[in-house]
């Protein structure tokens, strides 16, 4: 099988990010509305953070403490500690996506998300896109298509916003807190902002369920049986190519959700915990 964007991690980040089609087949499958992509000085403290996570590293290496100022812009944050914007946008586009095979038990919070992050840009501007692509142009050349080629055609709409939505709620609530929190925990001195919702809520109610829905998609899609009676009767619908994503989509899926379950969420749960318990003890956490 090959990868479809073997070079998606451990490469320098430009600060500008390929933006494939956008996935078309339904409008609410677009990628519209995950951010910006380029580094700007006028954008906000908070959207630099989730933009590149480990853009915390910088912060933390000039001993900045971001999280008072997460709403102005990332100049202003630069110009308030005398820290010349050339150098943080130097230092910036040299941050490396961190790789698969890191340990990340040993390591603050933001190289884990960097590399989830990084994984849902290739899901959304490179795999999802792809995949699109070619069912709509197998439907529009084939003339006479095999039901269960046109029902995979019209599930994949609803699978790719399904996907999208729970990547813009992973991206916007959940790594933003964990972020937060792991900072707080690390530095004892900083406001964690329990405001908006607990994580461990999160998890419970929409990140485990979202991942479990995912999961069943794809073995859905890539039932043999199905698979096998459209090589049969729709091979032009299902060709080796189309196949072939479909399968690096679902192993890359299978490690994303392995990887957010198993280091992610016990992560979010933990360092929650850590910070209300330090509350219930009155401790010197700023709790808000
Ligand atoms: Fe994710
Ligand atoms: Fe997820």
């Amino acid at each position: 099988m090959v990868p479809l964007n073997a070079n998606a991690v451990s490469r320098k980040y430009t600060g500008h990010i390929p933006v494939g089609p956008a996935a078309s087949l339904d409008s609410e499958s677009s990628i519209a509305g995950f951010g910006m992509s380029t580094l700007d000085k006028d954008s906000t403290v908070k959207a630099i953070l989730k933009m590149r996570p480990l853009a915390l590293s910088i912060f933390e290496k000039h001993n900045i403490d971001p999280w008072p100022d997460i709403h102005t812009t990332v100049g202003s944050l630069c110009q308030k500690h005398k820290y010349l914007w050339s150098v943080f946008q130097s230092e910036f586009s040299g941050l490396v996506v961190p790789c698969s095979a890191t340990d990340w038990k040993p390591l603050p919070a933001y190289h884990l998300l960097d590399f989830l992050r990084e994984e849902h840009r290739e899901f959304l501007l490179v795999i999802l896109p792809s995949i699109t692509e070619a069912l709509e142009s197998a439907v529009r050349t084939s003339a006479r298509l095999h039901p269960q080629a046109r029902a995979l055609a019209q599930e994949w709409p609803a699978f790719v916003s399904s996907l999208t939505e729970h990547i813009r709620e992973e991206e916007i609530f959940l790594f933003p807190k964990i972020l937060r929190y792991d900072y707080c925990l690390r530095h004892g001195n900083a406001d964690p902002d329990f405001a908006g919702g607990s994580v461990n809520v999160f998890i419970a109610i929409r990140g485990l369920g979202n991942e479990h829905r995912q999961s069943e998609s794809i073995r859905i899609f890539l039932d043999p049986v199905r698979i096998d009676h459209l090589k049969t009767e729709s091979p032009e619908m299902l060709d080796a190519a189309l196949l072939e994503k479909l399968e690096c989509l679902g192993e890359k899926l299978k490690s994303h959700s392995r990887l957010e379950s198993d280091a992610l969420y016990p992560l979010a749960t933990k360092t929650e915990k850590a910070l209300l318990d330090a509350r219930i003890a009155g401790s010197r956490y700023k709790v808000s």
